[in-house]
């Protein structure tokens, strides 16, 4: 039987000092929810319910089209199963196993929610938790234990007694139940010091109930850290940092200083790419087989080919590098930049919304905006395509073999067409036909002894 998956989402979050719910917090560029979100599904669960609040038309407009997925308010925060009660109108008929997760416990694993449902069928019981011990369980709710080892209950940080708060293993917040969660939990009331319907109590109730409570011990500290300020989601994002680095260079990924590096989980990497230190990729950035990235370069939702170079402090958003070609340093790819193979951009040149052809160069220092650059051509030192009228833009369209001078301002819509040549400071903004040199500036003048005459009179 497939199992469904409450999310608890709803707080404020009020220790992240923040205007930003805490469960949109960004880690690694995603959402801290989406991680649970993820998980869930993952895990199998035929049906996924988020119990949102602080916030809910920003969650809920992040995830919309997810499908399974279902939302729930909770109008007013009054506590964990208070929270996880809205979620009885969508599941009330569900007969398969529930699972709980907080939405602020982003790095939990599938196989950990996965292994509570079986623990909790193979204890043949209506509850499992999962426990961990922590060497400084400061915050955390405590399992309580009699002498056989079972579990008695759980006592918050705040309501536990000094001795209490000595007990190392903690309640990490991830639960499975059967069906009979929901009646269970109308029993769950607010006698504590935070006045707050809290979950664990259905520790205590099931075992009155006379159920045991199963439990499954994790070792692996990371997975289950909660998110409740920033310095522990720097934590969190450290730990998941680690982990996509070391599945990369088990990839075959050379990375230079690894600690340096930053990666968004949607990056794909091949084999043998090198990054060198300070590299950041974000969102879905594809580099190929061989791919070098050179120091401090800044790749969003960016593909390079195999064997394709980006030089270092390059920022590339929404390009395309094909085989072979090479950028940087210094250089700037704006969206749909797409170069073919074996094309050139070098320091200091933008591009955005502009394809170069098969080994066209644009080496230093120029602006191509709304462009098209055909195969084989050259685009000079400080040429500009004036793209914008102050109402439109225009494209400006260059052949293949063109030769653009230094200094050339392509003043768009134009056309150059193959093979022709435009002089250094030109002002085009007429057609160029093929073959043609086109010269648009004034013509020099030499005006002979000028100078000598002029030092001459000042004496
Ligand atoms: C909770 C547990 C604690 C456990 C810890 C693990 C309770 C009472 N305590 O404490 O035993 O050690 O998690 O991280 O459950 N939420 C709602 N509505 C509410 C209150 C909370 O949706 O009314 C959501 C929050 O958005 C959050 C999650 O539930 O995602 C946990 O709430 P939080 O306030 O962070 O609980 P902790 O104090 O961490
Ligand atoms: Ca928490």
């Amino acid at each position: 039987m497939a199992h469904a998956v409450v999310i608890l989402a709803a707080g404020l979050g009020t220790r992240m000092k923040s205007r930003l719910p805490k469960v949109l917090h960004p880690l690694l560029g995603k959402p801290l929810v989406g991680y649970c979100l993820d998980t869930a599904f993952a895990s199998g669960a035929e049906k996924v319910v988020v119990v949102i609040g602080h916030g809910a038309k920003q969650v809920r407009q992040t995830f919309e089209g997810y499908p399974n997925l279902s939302f729930v308010v909770q109008e007013q925060q009054l506590g964990t199963a208070h929270a996880l009660a809205q979620a009885r109108p969508v599941l009330a008929g569900f007969p398969g196993p529930i699972v709980v997760t907080q939405g602020d416990t982003p790095l939990t694993r599938v196989e950990t929610l996965t292994g509570l449902v079986e623990a909790m069928q193979e204890g043949a019981t209506g509850m499992a938790m999962l426990t961990m011990k922590l060497d400084d369980p400061t915050g955390y709710g405590r399992i309580l234990r009699d002498e056989h080892g079972e579990i008695l209950g759980n006592v918050e940080h705040k309501d536990a007694t000094p001795e209490q708060r000595a007990i190392c293993e903690i309640n990490p917040g991830v639960y499975c139940f059967d069906s009979s969660l929901w009646e269970k939990l109308a029993q769950v009331d607010n006698q504590n010091a935070a006045r707050e319907y809290y979950l664990p109590d259905l520790i205590r109730i099931y075992r009155e109930a006379g159920q045991k409570v199963a439990s499954t011990a994790s070792k692996d500290t990371g997975e289950l850290l909660g998110v409740n300020s920033r310095a522990q989601l720097a934590e969190v994002e450290r730990i998941l940092l680690q982990r996509l680095r070391a599945h990369w260079m088990a990839q075959g990924v050379r990375m230079i200083q690894p600690e340096t590096i930053y990666l968004e989980p949607a990056v794909e990497l091949a084999a043998d790419v090198t990054l060198w230190p300070g590299v950041v990729l974000r969102g879905q950035t594809r580099l190929g087989e061989g791919v070098e990235v050179g120091a401090y370069a800044v790749l969003s939702d960016t593909t390079v080919e195999a064997g394709g170079r980006i030089k270092s402090h390059t920022v590339c958003d929404e390009a395309y590098v094909s085989s072979g070609a090479y950028v940087g340093p210094f250089a700037r790819l704006r969206p749909r930049a797409y170069l073919e193979e074996g094309a050139h951009v070098g320091n200091f040149v933008e591009l955005k919304n502009a394809r170069l052809g098969k080994k066209a160069k644009v080496g230093h220092l120029a602006y191509l905006g709304d462009a098209e650059v055909g195969e084989e051509s050259n685009i000079g030192a400080g040429v500009i395509t004036a793209n914008y009228d102050g109402q439109q833009k225009h494209r400006t369209t260059i052949g293949k073999r063109v030769f653009v001078g230094s200094n050339s301002v392509l003043i768009a819509p134009v056309t150059l067409a193959d093979g022709s040549f435009i002089a250094g400071g030109s002002g085009i903004n007429q057609d160029v036909p093929e073959d043609a040199l086109a010269i648009a500036r004034e013509r020099q003048r030499n005006i002979e002894g000028y100078m000598k005459r002029k030092r001459d009179d000042g004496r």
